[in-house]
């Protein structure tokens, strides 16, 4: 799919629930999300009929996402059956990783290629006050897992709050090593970090340059939206995502489906359209489909002094 910018769209990031065992304040507002209508969420059948229309559009990298993704209920059904899509090329899931020493073995023989894992500290008492209560320990063991299971490289995603785990960036990047690459990435301005106070808000330009002498630049890594560099001690990969300083909206090749089967073709516009009418009709769903992606918003507008930051919650787009 090519939009009018002409960008190719090729990658789906698909929310299956937009409940969570965690509630990172950024994401999740205290008093946690009422759970929604059976009715209103795709069923799994519905979620895989979609992604299989969305191949047949030239889609050929998926992502699963939540909330959490795997506290999903016939979340394994689902990875079986879209790792048996033959024109699925990347197939991947983001989670909190607490329960990935359950699912890590079981999501690799269904058939998954990796597994990113957001984890924002290492300290087991910033974990519980961040994520509002949370086993540091449970993530710990279930990157473990992942890495026994052979689901590598893991991608460990660290969300950067100014002040509350800047102290921690030398400490994630020499966790990075040949099955781990650990990608810093700028908080945004969505969800509940969406009233946060602008000291919160650290950009990557400056951690590249206080921690430059740990880096080496790898090369040819400067397009696309991470910058990459690798540990100059070891193999390791360190990634840093700017989507604030950073403008990478003429690279994006992506849209996202929530969890009630809305089609999201930019993370920061309001803008969304509901497939669910169209599920039984795959010709009028293409259609919606290709007419929406061709309209994909040109770049978001984060930095302009009139942004209003989209009103759904991030729990309910999966990042
Ligand atoms: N800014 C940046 N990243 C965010 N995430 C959730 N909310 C925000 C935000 N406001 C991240 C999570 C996870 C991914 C799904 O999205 O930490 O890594
Ligand atoms: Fe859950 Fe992820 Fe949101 Fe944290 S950021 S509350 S782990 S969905």
């Amino acid at each position: 799919m090519i939009d009018d910018y002409n960008r190719n769209i090729h990658y789906v990031r698909l929310s299956v629930t937009d409940l969570c065992n965690l509630k990172c304040q950024y994401c999740m507002p205290e008093e946690g999300v009422c759970k929604k209508d059976h009715a209103e969420v795709l069923r799994i059948e519905e979620a895989y009929e979609l992604v299989k229309i969305l191949t047949e559009l030239g889609i050929d990298k998926v992502r699963l996402t939540g909330g959490e993704p795997l506290v999903r209920n016939g979340i394994m059904t689902l990875v079986k059956k879209i790792a048996a899509l033959d024109a699925v090329m990347d197939f991947s899931i983001t989670t909190n990783g607490i329960l990935l020493e359950k699912y890590a073995q079981p999501l690799k023989d269904a058939g998954l290629n990796r597994v990113n894992i957001s984890l924002d500290t290492l300290d087991a008492d910033k974990f519980k006050k961040i994520t509002r209560g949370g086993d540091l320990g449970a993530v710990l063991r279930g990157i473990e897992a992942t890495r026994k299971a052979g689901l590598v490289p893991i991608k460990l995603n660290v969300v950067m709050i100014n002040g509350f785990n800047t102290d921690e960036v030398e400490t994630f990047i020499n966790m990075a090593d040949e099955t781990l690459e650990v990608r810093f990435i700028e908080l945004m301005p969505i969800g509940e970090a969406a009233v946060w106070n602008h000291e919160k808000f650290i950009s990557n330009s400056h951690l590249i340059e206080k921690y430059s002498h740990l880096l080496s630049e790898e090369e040819g890594a400067h397009t696309g939206p991470a910058k990459y560099f690798r540990r100059v001690d070891s193999k390791g990969r360190v990634g840093f995502i700017n989507p604030i300083s950073e403008h990478f909206c003429s690279a994006c090749n992506r849209i996202r489906i929530t969890p009630d089967g809305y089609l999201k073709t930019c993370l920061h516009s309001n803008e969304e359209i509901a497939l669910k009418p169209y599920l039984d009709n795959p010709s009028r769903l293409k259609d919606t489909i290709l007419e929406a992606v061709a309209h994909k918003p040109n770049r978001h507008s984060i930095n302009d002094a009139s942004f209003v930051p989209i009103s759904r919650s991030m729990h309910r787009i999966g990042g």
